[in-house]
């Protein structure tokens, strides 16, 4: 039986995630969970953000997930100070694998990141990249209101180019930017735009999946059941949105995880 992927996020972003790795590993189940009840993660405290994390990946092990990926850049940041996590066979954040092919590529010189404030406070994308490359020049910025922006659908007009416009312009010349939300995957097309496609742009969806490919030992087995999708509260519009993360229209079911 193949081993299913457990997938998380504050919300329906991380479907950006979840597609690209049913594309990566078309006969392995995903079952994905949106706390859709406590998004956004970006503004909450950490330790709250770290009890979420506790109990969704308690849920997503019971239900017979080995594998687990965190697609959350807010909730990546705090996981290393999660304690008493269910004994997956690989836990995979949307950080580490951004920052190692970044490191990696020695032309970069500079570089700005770009997310929700929790993600960018936390520092961890600096401080890992510094260990990695202590000559990079590296620059953060808090983009708060892409997230919110871009679930409201606002992903292809003149406000999301506003928007955009208005943050990107603080940022100093870089060669190469970090989009370290997973929401943000949907406005890339918007942000090349703004820089004249002259600023190399690294996102976590495919550099992700790749990571959960080498961590499962089972790539040619049959899939035994369908992918679920979970969220912690459910309306109309995670529905319809979740459409447009997903790239097609999936089925989302209110999971009773946080109710009293
Ligand atoms: N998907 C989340 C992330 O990657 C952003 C939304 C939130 O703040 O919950 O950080």
């Amino acid at each position: 039986m193949a081993e299913a992927i457990g997938v998380f996020d504050s919300g329906i972003g991380g479907l950006t995630v979840a597609s690209a790795i049913q594309q990566a590993l078309p006969n392995h189940r995903i079952i994905y969970f949106g706390d859709t009840l406590h998004l956004p993660y970006g503004d909450k405290s950490s330790k709250n953000i770290q009890k979420y994390i506790k109990a969704i990946s308690a849920f997503l092990y019971e239900m017979r997930c080995r594998h687990l990926v965190v697609a959350c850049n807010s909730a990546s940041s705090v996981l290393s100070s999660v304690n008493s996590m269910p004994e997956f066979s690989s836990i995979t954040n949307v950080i580490n694998p951004v920052v190692d092919k970044v490191a990696m590529n020695m032309g970069i010189k500079s570089v700005g990141i770009i997310g929700t404030k929790r993600t960018i406070h936390s520092k961890v994308y600096s401080n890992l990249l510094q260990e990695k490359r202590s000559d990079l020049n590296i620059y953060e910025l808090a983009t708060p209101l892409l997230a919110p922006m871009i679930e409201e659908g606002f992903v292809h007009n003149a406000i999301t180019e506003q928007v955009i416009h208005e943050y990107l312009q603080k940022l100093p010349k870089v060669d190469a930017l970090i989009l370290g939300c997973t929401h943000y995957p949907l406005i890339k097309t918007e942000i090349n735009r703004f820089f004249d496609g002259k600023v190399q742009l690294f996102d976590a969806p495919k550099l992700v999946a790749q990571h959960v490919v080498n961590c499962v030992s089972e790539r040619n087995t049959v899939r035994d059941s369908e992918d679920c999708f979970y969220v912690s509260d459910l309306t109309n519009s995670f529905e319809k949105t979740a459409q447009l993360f997903f790239g097609h229209s999936i089925h989302l079911r209110k999971s009773d995880l946080f109710e009293l």
